[in-house]
Order: C-alpha cells, then sequence, then structure tokens
C-alpha cells in the first residue's frame, strides 16, 4: 500500500495578499488558488500527498507552528518566508534543528531583483534546493521535488529484499 506524505506549505509575512499586492513582481493570481495549483501540477501523484496551509505574518507564529509540525511528524515543508528568508536567523535556527525536509520558494526570481539582500537567505542552507521565479506554480513544482526527495529517501531505508 502506498503511504501518504504529509506536507505543510508555509507563507511568511506579506503573502496573504499575493495577487493584489506589487502584480508586476507577484502576478495577479490570488494565493487562495493554491491548492488548486497544487493539485493540478502534482496529477495523480495528488492521492498520495496531504496537504495542509499556513500564512503568518509574524516570525514567532511561523516558528509555533514549525515546531507543532514536528510534533506531528509532518514529512515536509514548502515554505516561502517572504521577506524572513533574508533577514531570520530565528527560521533559520529553527529549520536547522526541527530537522524537517523543507523545499524554499520564491514567486519572483530573487536573484533577478534589485535589491541585493534578496539574493541572500539566511535559511536556504537548512533546505533541500529553492524554486523561485516561476509565480504560485512553483509551490506545486517545490512539493513535486519534495515528494521525489521523500520517495526517493524511504526507499533508500528500506530492508534489503524488501
Ligand atoms: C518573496 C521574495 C522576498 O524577497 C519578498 O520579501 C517577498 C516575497 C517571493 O516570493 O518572491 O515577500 O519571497
Amino acid at each position: 500500500m502506498s503511504r501518504t506524505w504529509n506536507i505543510l506549505v508555509a507563507n511568511g509575512p506579506n503573502l496573504r495578499h499575493v495577487g493584489i499586492r506589487d502584480p508586476g513582481t507577484y502576478g495577479v493570481q490570488s494565493m487562495d488558488r493554491l491548492p488548486e495549483i497544487i493539485a493540478d501540477l502534482l496529477g495523480i501523484h495528488a492521492e498520495s500527498v496531504g496537504l495542509f496551509f499556513f500564512q503568518s505574518n509574524s516570525e514567532g507564529a511561523l516558528i509555533d507552528r514549525f515546531e507543532l509540525a514536528r510534533e506531528q511528524r509532518v514529512d515536509g515543508l514548502v515554505l516561502n518566508a517572504g521577506a524572513l528568508t533574508h533577514t531570520s536567523l530565528a527560521l533559520a535556527d529553527c529549520l536547522a534543528w526541527i530537522s524537517i525536509p523543507c523545499v524554499e520558494v520564491h514567486i519572483s526570481n530573487v536573484l533577478a531583483r534589485e535589491n541585493p539582500l534578496r539574493q541572500q537567505s539566511l535559511i536556504g542552507r537548512h533546505c533541500l534546493g529553492v524554486m523561485a521565479g516561476f509565480g504560485l506554480r512553483g509551490y506545486g513544482l517545490a512539493v513535486l521535488a519534495l515528494v521525489e526527495h521523500l520517495r526517493s529517501v524511504s526507499k533508500d531505508n528500506q530492508p534489503s529484499g524488501a
């Protein structure tokens, strides 16, 4: 029987109003469409993925949610930490110790943005990889990459001959 991977998709500050906020940079699609966009990209894999969504403008609330995710044995995180990506050592410390596999996401291509601060990620070294510049579809691509990673790691851990 195939198992279900429980994945928490988390958004940090100023990401609730994507679609209205700076559409030239972040597009016109609302965050409300995220579950549908991810499900479309997952296709048949959607059956084996349980998605949970969380958004907060507060650094502490994000850390509290990630500590809870660890207690709940969530399998993976997809995280767009917004500007906290570039500034929050607290969030980086949290990701380091909870050790839940995480994919960093940015709607915009942060490497191509004007402010060089956006090219720095304090959380990146605690993530499997980064998906940036693909709009809201990047969340779906990140979930796919995460599921692929979780599957391959769990296969490696199967007893031989299983
Ligand atoms: C962002 C990029 C960040 O630099 C910015 O502060 C955001 C959104 C993105 O999704 O492109 O709030 O994380």
